[in-house]
C-alpha cells in the first residue's frame, strides 16, 4: 500500500504439500524497489510456517521481467513437466 493505493500484490496458497504462487504484480512506477521481493519473503515465510517446504509458480516464457525476477529469487525452471489445461466455457483470454 502507498497511502490508499495498492502498489503490489501476491496471492499464494498450498494444498497441504506444495505451495503455489498464483499471482504477483507490482505497479509499473514502483518496480525495481524490492517490493515484489518483500511480498514474496512474507508469502514464503507464511508457507514455511504452515509446514510447506517447496513453492512453485507458472510464468510465460516471454515474460522477461517475470522470469528475471523469479530467477533472481532462486526459482529454477523445470523441463520435465508439461502444462495442460482444458477450456470448460468460452472466455476472454487473459495473458498475464
Ligand atoms: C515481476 C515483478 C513482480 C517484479 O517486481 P519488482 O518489485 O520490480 O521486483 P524487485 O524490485 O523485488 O526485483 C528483485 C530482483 O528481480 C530482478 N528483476 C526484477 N525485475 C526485473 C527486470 N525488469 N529485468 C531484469 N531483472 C529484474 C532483479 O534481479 C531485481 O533485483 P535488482 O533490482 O536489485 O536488480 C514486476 O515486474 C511485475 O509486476 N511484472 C508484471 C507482472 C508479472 O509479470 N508478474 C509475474 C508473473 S508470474
Amino acid at each position: 500500500m502507498k497511502g490508499e493505493d495498492v502498489i503490489g500484490v501476491i496471492l499464494s496458497g498450498h494444498d497441504g504439500r506444495r505451495g503455489f504462487i498464483h499471482h504477483m504484480a507490482v505497479s509499473k512506477e514502483c518496480r525495481r524497489q524490492g517490493i515484489a521481493s518483500n511480498l514474496l519473503d512474507h508469502a514464503l515465510a507464511a508457507l514455511e510456517a504452515e509446514g510447506i517446504n517447496k513453492a512453485a509458480l507458472l510464468v510465460f516464457n516471454y515474460n522477461e521481467a517475470g522470469n528475471a525476477f523469479w530467477e533472481s529469487r532462486g526459482f529454477s525452471a523445470r523441463d520435465d513437466l508439461t502444462y495442460r489445461n482444458k477450456v470448460l466455457t468460452e472466455m476472454v483470454r487473459i495473458d498475464t
